[in-house]
């Protein structure tokens, strides 16, 4: 099996769960959040919604049951995660999972299909062509008044890559303390090797290149953001 981006992803969830479950990258706090964007949404009709690396969708399952959307469609290129991610979402209805790439599955959309694109933890994997390729895909699927809400980290302003992976290197090593010494070796050599984060400014400036409209930063939590872009 390849060793790439989504070789930690696509071989065991354990270790991703077991960071989550520990609140390392603030999944209770940002899911508190999408549970009240979702919610908000939901109380203003029925919207169709896609997930752009999805995962298991452990955190957003009991999200997507509190405001259920009409259809939501998952994508993800770990078969392992869909597997999980089907048994997370069960008693939801109208859900497809599909084991294929971001990019792809946007493409794929009817212009203007799409009321909600959500993404969490999965953009900084593409370089920065293939953002800029995602936020023109996304703008082009979104339906007019369409949200895109972006959970990802993100490097400060002025913040080179190596500067920014050695301040996260750093955090795990000291703060992510009950993590098995060989599962730590294996999440900060997928960090180093695969987290390509940008600025906030330029972010919005990719979004702001592909014509939406209103940028907003929701919150951030240390390097873990929440952005939602209007179309
Ligand atoms: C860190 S996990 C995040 C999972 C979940 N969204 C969450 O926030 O808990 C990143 C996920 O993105 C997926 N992924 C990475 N690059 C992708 C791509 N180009 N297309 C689809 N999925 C991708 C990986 O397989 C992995 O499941």
């Amino acid at each position: 099996m390849a060793d790439d981006e989504t070789h930690l992803f696509r071989t065991s969830w354990s270790l991703y769960d077991a960071l989550s479950e520990k609140n390392y990258m603030f999944h209770r706090e940002i899911y508190a959040l999408i549970a009240s964007l979702l919610q908000q949404r939901r109380e203003r009709g029925g919207y169709s919604m896609i997930d752009l690396g999805c995962g298991n969708t452990r955190f957003l399952a009991p999200c997507l049951k509190a405001a259920p959307p009409v259809r939501y469609d998952g994508v993800d290129l770990s078969s392992t995660a869909l597997d999980e991610a089907r048994s997370h979402l069960s008693g939801l209805e109208n859900i497809t999972l599909r084991c294929q790439d971001m990019l792809h599955a946007l493409h794929e959309r009817e212009e203007a299909s799409l009321d909600t694109i959500f993404s969490s933890f999965a953009v900084h994997h593409l370089d920065g062509a293939e953002k800029q390729q995602l936020f023109h895909a996304c703008a082009r699927a979104l339906s007019p008044g369409g949200v895109f809400i972006l959970v990802d980290i993100a490097r400060e302003e002025g913040q080179t890559r190596q500067q920014y992976l050695d301040t996260y290197l750093h955090t795990m090593r000291s703060q992510w303390t009950a993590v098995r010494p060989e599962d730590l070796d294996a999440a900060c050599a997928h960090v180093a090797a695969y987290d390509f984060p940008e600025t906030v400014a330029d972010l919005q400036q990719m979004a702001a290149n592909a014509a939406f409209g209103e940028s907003t930063l929701v919150d951030r939590f240390a390097q873990h953001h929440v952005l939602a872009f209007h179309r």
